[in-house]
């Protein structure tokens, strides 16, 4: 009769998934509040719910610059979520170090993380003394310029192909009643937009160089010099772009407001939801149509060390699901980033995405700023760039001597 109860109880507790019977929540934060972005969250969320869990939505607002440091402030003072994005890179370097991320080896190795993550620049990005510690999910790019063909159409010329041809466009884009380049206030903005002018005109060694190699000599170059002459353009450009957020600068370019915008991939995503065609409504200069090159930097989900043996489970079972071939498809046709494994179609990305992968097939890559820079010397620069992209009277020369001096003390 014993045995006969057991076995019932048994059969019972087999019928009952056993990610239903362990049902947890798990609160996962990011900063992802766009239009584009949260369809692609969404999909994440959709994915981990179908595992019996709930995911629980943790939105912080206002992009990376503000929402670092509630989530890593949460993590120091002992208020941890169960995930959180970060772009993978040096962000994390401390909170790693002081033992409050978890190590998620067992899994990564479990899964195969090193046979399929491409780049594997990527999965380096997350290994810290030869553990892993977060879960890459994408490649995200920085490196583009984003028109409006319809601005272009109104002012009467030509949709332009590279960085030069956009300046010369500027007068008539202006007197059609035109802003030429969209720009959000957030000092990230236009310190990305910077490391793009630099690295598409100036090159991708110099781009190393600088970003990699802290070099004060490349830095005080001539090379760099012309960047900040373009810079100096791009913020006349800029002058009457009087909004924060990022999607709301993409918006001025969907909507012809706005000649362009230089922003990272994740800018499609946008276009996507404004039900906007790549090529049609809308064209991409990779490297500002100057030096086609793909930074092959991106987000990542990283686990704060928790207590919880219930949330510890759910947390190992999101970070295998991340890299699932469907949840990769899902979140990054959405998001406008290409998929960390290469082995997922993707068959219905757009033109955009597939002059991406183009460029990531060729090898034509660089890396992130956040895996070259620390947060805080990239964060240096930001706030130099807004002070120039805000101040018409401070020159070229004098940004350029201070960014010297920044990158003199960089890590
Ligand atoms: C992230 C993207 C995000 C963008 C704007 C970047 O740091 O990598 O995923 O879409 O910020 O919020």
């Amino acid at each position: 009769m014993r045995h006969a109860m057991l076995a019932a109880t048994l059969a019972a507790s087999v019928a009952i998934p056993a990610t239903l019977a362990n049902a947890t929540d798990l609160e996962v934060t990011h900063w992802w509040t766009s239009g584009g972005e949260a369809a692609a969250v969404a999909e994440l969320a959709k994915a981990f719910d179908a595992t019996g869990h709930k995911w629980i939505d943790g939105a912080i607002a206002g992009g990376g610059n503000t929402a670092r440091p509630v989530m890593i402030s949460r993590i120091t003072g002992g208020d941890p979520m169960g995930a959180t994005q970060f772009n993978h890179g040096r962000q994390t370097e401390e909170l790693i170090e002081a033992g409050l991320m978890r190590d998620l080896t067992d899994i990564a190795e479990a899964e195969g993380w090193k046979d399929i993550v491409r780049p594997s620049s990527l999965l380096d990005s997350c290994t810290v003394d030869g553990r892993i510690y977060c879960a890459p999910i994408n490649i995200h790019s920085w490196e583009w310029l984003w028109l409006s063909n319809k601005a272009f159409e109104d002012a009467g010329v030509e949709v332009p192909t590279n960085w030069d041809e956009f300046v010369a466009a500027a007068p008539k884009l202006e007197e059609a009643g035109k802003i030429p380049l969209a720009m959000g206030g957030q000092p990230w903005q236009s310190g990305g937009a910077f490391r793009v002018m630099l690295s598409s005109l100036a090159g991708p060694d110099v781009y190393k160089k600088v970003y990699g190699d802290k070099d004060t000599d490349a830095a005080a170059g001539p090379e760099i010099a012309r960047v900040f002459e373009a810079a100096d353009n791009a913020r006349k450009m800029s002058a009457g772009s009087n909004v924060q957020d990022w999607n709301q600068a993409t918006n001025l370019v969907i909507t012809g407001q706005a000649g362009g915008q230089i922003m990272g991939d994740w800018a499609q995503g946008e276009f996507q939801v404004a039900g906007q065609t790549a090529g049609e409504d809308y064209t991409c200069l990779p490297g500002l149509g100057v030096n086609a090159v793909m930074s092959t930097g991106g987000d990542a989900f990283y686990f704060p060390v928790l207590q919880d043996e219930e949330q510890k489970k759910a947390q190992g079972e999101l970070a295998a699901l991340l890299l699932k071939p469907e949840t990769q498809l899902a979140f990054n046709l959405k998001k406008g980033s290409v998929p960390v494994r290469g082995d997922v179609d993707l068959e219905a990305a757009n033109d955009c995405m597939k002059k991406g992968l183009d460029i990531l097939a060729e090898g034509r890559t660089i890396p992130s700023g956040e895996q070259l820079m620390s947060q805080d010397s990239l964060n240096q620069i930001n706030d130099l760039v807004v002070e120039f992209f805000n101040t018409p009277s401070m020159t070229a020369e004098d940004a350029h001597k201070r960014f010297v001096d920044i990158v003199a003390s960089a890590d």
